[in-house]
């Protein structure tokens, strides 16, 4: 699939552009193409294009309006000191991509179409990338668009990429933020859509996200919805405890969204010789772990959070404090080096980079 490339013709002037980029925030500012791909059963993925962003025209009856068929991917682009791109593991992303296609019962994209979609945007964009430890995060998702009320699978999809500069997801940036845990919502179920990342899954999160901003706290920790015992993940990133010696342990796969970022971790605790455990924990044993000592940080993690460390714990059953309420060495650690092999100022040995 080869992309047909139109520069937009109303591009932003560049004054503007670093008027934006001085304090972009998090998803509210946007770069000026977007990459574009359509699907139906005739043509299969046909139409790439790169092209000015600009609104859908949409049929009031196209299916993802309806019965919210549709999935997203999220990664960023980083700007190294010696001017070139870096992509994170965007064959990662194009795989899980997939999977949540899957799940959804949508037309799979094939990961070359989905990596090319995004190295092409980011390449036609590449001013919007913030320098410092700013990045240009990545919106690839898919949408139903066949004009069709009935209940089925779409046989007409659109593949589409957009970009947005990001500084710190959190306002307080790598500060320790506050959880609430949610026990009145659940997130998901085994056989649910836990484990793909579609929209309806962030939809039914907002009520508890809510809550948890009524409680004073920055994101919504989930409970597994079976027993309302066992730590899943917040609402948008997965979530990680470190113990007194030196060990890591985090929820297992099943019904949380398997983040890049999760994997990464494990991956470079591992190198190091630190032990990580994927097993269940209770909501009760964490704040037994957090009175004795015995657990000392707990942090969150995704490609918008990247590493923040956990603070405060709240929920209805009583509050409790991690680390008393500071970044650990551990979490900030991994953090560093995580990051430093994004901005490719350390070694990559798991060949995550993808130059651009
Ligand atoms: N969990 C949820 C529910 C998410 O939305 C995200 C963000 O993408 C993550 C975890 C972290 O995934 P990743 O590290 O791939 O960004
Ligand atoms: C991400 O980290 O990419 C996420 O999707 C989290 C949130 C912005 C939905």
């Amino acid at each position: 699939l080869k992309f047909d490339i139109q520069p937009a013709a109303n591009a932003v002037s560049e004054a503007d552009r670093a008027a934006k980029l001085r304090d972009p925030g998090f998803g509210r500012v946007f770069t000026d193409h977007m990459a574009i791909v359509r699907y139906n059963q005739t043509d299969g993925w046909h139409g790439a294009r790169v092209e000015s962003r600009a609104n859908f025209p949409l049929d009031p009856a196209a299916a993802v309006l309806h019965y919210a068929q549709e999935i997203f991917e999220g990664l960023k682009a980083y700007v190294r000191e010696d001017g070139g791109v870096n992509l994170f593991r965007p064959d990662a992303n194009a795989r899980r991509f997939r999977n949540s296609a899957d799940r959804m019962a949508m037309a799979p994209l094939p990961e070359p179409v989905f990596i090319e979609a995004v190295e092409q945007l980011v390449r036609i964009d590449s001013a919007w990338i913030p320098g410092g430890e700013g990045s240009l995060y990545l919106r690839p998702f898919m949408i139903a668009s066949e004009i069709f009320l009935g209940v089925k699978p779409s046989a007409e999809y659109i593949f589409a990429v957009i970009a947005s500069p990001v500084g710190s997801y959190f306002k307080g940036g790598p500060a320790p933020v506050s959880i609430w845990v949610s026990e009145n919502y659940t997130r998901a179920a085994i056989g649910g859509t836990g484990a793909v990342k579609c929209g309806g899954n962030y939809a039914a999160s907002l009520r508890a996200q809510a809550e948890a901003s009524d409680h004073g706290c920055d994101q919504v920790v989930f409970l597994d919805a079976v027993e309302r015992r066992y730590i899943e993940e917040l609402g948008g990133m997965n979530i990680f405890f470190v113990f007194e010696d030196g060990s890591l342990l985090t929820p297992p796969l099943g019904t949380i969204l398997p983040g890049i970022t999760r994997d990464s971790i494990i991956a470079l605790a591992k190198d190091k010789g630190t032990q990580v455990r994927e097993e269940a924990y209770t909501l009760d044993q964490w704040r037994a772990d957090a009175a004795s000592g015995k657990l000392k940080e707990a942090f969150a993690c995704g490609t918008a959070a990247v590493i923040s460390p956990i603070g405060q714990v709240r929920s209805a059953s009583g509050d409790f404090t991690i680390n008393g309420g500071t970044a650990g060495p551990v979490t900030m650690g991994l953090r560093k080096q995580l990051v430093d092999i994004q901005y490719g100022r350390a070694p990559d040995p798991h060949n995550w980079i993808r130059k651009v």
